[in-house]
Order: structure tokens, then C-alpha cells, then sequence
């Protein structure tokens, strides 16, 4: 069986990535830099142990593998170790799969940067591996459901406290974007290319707060308008993460995502069903809590 390697096994995203790839039984090696954290994966798992800014352990980590699952880190080095990630798997003749934040077309890119400076070297970083030759799989994803765990004491308290604008943002279910990217990383014939994935519906923070509120049977309500939001972000997020995600859900407060329906369309097409909705996903993961 063909190897796969997985970055990020120990994250949110690439944690998703790699149970779906167990659930349908791929040959996965993760490239983990600390052998502890790791130890709750499956057994079945290889560890790799390294770090993506050491060039020879990320070459080793690729050999003998067929595809690769590339998630960026919340990392000041960010820009650097998708390059080493990217010039290492174009060396060694691995499909690259991204998992994130892209912009295919160059003069959009260019604005974008220019209006959100914040994103400039996440939209660099996807545009390099974008460029490698690597028959790329780039997978574009919006505001994470699974966000809303990092503040499973704040929802539990009854308070939702991440900003999203009242005419709403798009919201996705990881483990949707999870059997996406597994079919690319399992399917040589995927096609290279851009894809942008997205949930049913977009949200505000009253409706997410709503939708908590439903599935815990308890009140929630949103208070991501209350300038404290920040403190909560800083209580439960650790150094450049906590960055980002003010960067991120700085502009989630002050601008709405529209939900496209042909993105929606698109997704229901590579997922074989309609995506999950945030509903779903908070019925799920309150019957975890419990
Ligand atoms: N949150 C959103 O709504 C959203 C939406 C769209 C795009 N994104 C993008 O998603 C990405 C973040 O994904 P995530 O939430 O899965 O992040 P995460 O939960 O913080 O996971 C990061 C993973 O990378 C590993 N890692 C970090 N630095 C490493 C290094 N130097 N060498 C090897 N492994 C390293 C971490 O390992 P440890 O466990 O050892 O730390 C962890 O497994 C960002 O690029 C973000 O822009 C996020």
C-alpha cells in the first residue's frame, strides 16, 4: 500500500485529516515534533519525530511516500517551513495536498494583501506551494466549526464569545473538509487545481450562539460584541495562534461572509452528499461533552 504523510497530526485540522485516513484504512506516517502529544494517535500511525524547519528530517519524513497533507502552522517561521516543505516534497515526487488559505488568482492575491496585511505571508506561503511542482491540491477552507471548542468552558458558561458579523459567515465542519482531502491524497487522478470548500449556510454570532443553545438545551448568548472578547481569545490561545485568531476574527466581526451557492454546490459534489451544518456539528460535539 502506498504511504501517506501527514503534517499537523497533532492539530486541529490535520488531526481530522489523519482519523479519517485510519477510518479508511491509508498507510499514514505523521511527521510529529513531540513524541508525547503524539502518543494518543492510533497505533497503526508511523511517528516520524522532527521539525518542518529541519530540512532532513522533513526529507526523511517524505520518503518512500506517495502523497502529503501540508497544514501551516501557527508559527512565526510559517513562511520558511512551507518553503522547505514544498522545495523537499517537489525533490522527492510526492503529491502535495493544502489544507487552508488561497488565492489562486495573482492580482486579487495582490489586493487582498494589500487590504489585510495580516494575511500577506499565509497568501505567500499558499501561492509558493501553489507554484511547486508537486501536481498540487489546494483546498481553500473558511471559519472552522470546531473553532468553537477551544471555548467549550466560555459555551458551557453560557456565553458565545467569537465575533461573526450579523449578516453572517461561512462556517464548515472540519471533518467534511477531512474526506476531501483524504480523496485527494488517495486518489492519484484527483485533479490539480484550487478548491474551495465551504459549509451550508452562513452565520452570525447570534445565530451560532442560537444553534449552542439548542443542542446543550441551556441558554447561550453571543457576546463576541463585547469588546472584552479579546481577554476570553488571550485566556484560552497560546502566542502566535492568539494572533491569527484576533487577526482572523477581527475581520470576521467586521465583514460578512457570503456563502456562494455554486462553492456549496461544489462541495456537495466532492463530498458525494450536502455538507454538515453547524447544527449538526453542535449536536455531535454536546453529546461529547456530556
Ligand atoms: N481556524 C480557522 O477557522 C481557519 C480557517 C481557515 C484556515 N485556517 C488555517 O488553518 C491553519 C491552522 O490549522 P490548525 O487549526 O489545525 O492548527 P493547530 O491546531 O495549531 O495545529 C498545528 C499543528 O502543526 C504542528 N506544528 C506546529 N509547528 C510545527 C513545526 N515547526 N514542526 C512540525 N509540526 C509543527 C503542531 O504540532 P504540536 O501539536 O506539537 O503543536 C500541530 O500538530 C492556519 O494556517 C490557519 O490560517 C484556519
Amino acid at each position: 500500500m502506498t504511504k501517506t504523510l501527514i503534517i499537523g497530526g497533532t492539530g486541529t485540522v490535520g488531526g481530522l485529516v489523519l482519523a479519517e485516513a485510519v477510518r479508511r484504512g491509508v498507510d499514514v506516517r505523521a511527521l510529529v515534533r513531540d513524541e508525547k502529544k503524539a502518543s494518543t494517535l492510533p497505533g497503526t500511525v508511523e511517528l516520524v519525530q522532527g521539525d518542518l524547519a529541519d530540512r532532513d528530517a522533513v526529507r526523511a519524513a517524505l520518503q518512500g511516500v506517495e502523497a502529503a497533507f501540508y497544514v501551516s502552522p501557527h508559527e512565526e517561521n510559517e513562511v520558511e517551513i512551507a518553503r522547505i516543505f514544498g522545495e523537499e516534497a517537489q525533490r522527492a515526487g510526492v503529491r502535495l495536498v493544502f489544507g487552508g488559505f488561497h488565492v489562486e488568482d495573482q492580482e486579487q492575491r495582490a489586493a487582498m494583501e494589500e487590504a489585510l496585511p495580516a494575511y500577506t505571508s499565509k497568501l505567500r506561503l499558499a501561492a509558493f506551494l501553489a507554484s511547486t511542482d508537486t501536481r498540487p491540491v489546494m483546498i481553500s477552507i473558511t471559519n472552522f466549526d470546531q473553532n468553537d471548542e477551544v471555548f467549550r468552558e466560555d459555551v458551557l458558561a453560557g456565553r458565545f464569545p467569537t465575533p461573526m458579523h450579523r449578516d453572517g459567515v461561512n462556517r464548515i465542519d472540519l471533518r467534511d473538509v477531512a474526506v476531501v482531502v483524504v480523496n485527494a491524497l488517495t486518489d492519484p487522478g484527483f485533479a490539480a487545481g484550487s478548491y474551495q470548500l465551504v459549509g451550508p449556510e452562513s452565520l452570525s454570532g447570534e445565530d451560532s450562539a442560537r444553534i449552542w443553545s439548542e443542542a446543550l438545551g441551556r441558554p447561550v448568548r453571543y457576546t463576541g460584541d463585547d469588546p472584552e472578547w479579546r481577554r476570553t481569545f488571550a485566556l484560552r490561545l497560546p502566542g502566535r495562534k492568539l494572533q491569527d485568531w484576533i487577526s482572523s476574527f477581527e475581520l470576521l466581526g467586521s465583514t460578512p461572509i457570503p456563502t456562494d451557492p455554486a462553492d456549496v454546490e461544489n462541495t456537495a459534489r466532492l463530498l458525494g452528499r450536502a455538507p454538515r451544518s453547524l447544527r449538526d456539528y453542535a449536536r455531535d460535539t454536546a453529546a461529547a461533552w456530556r
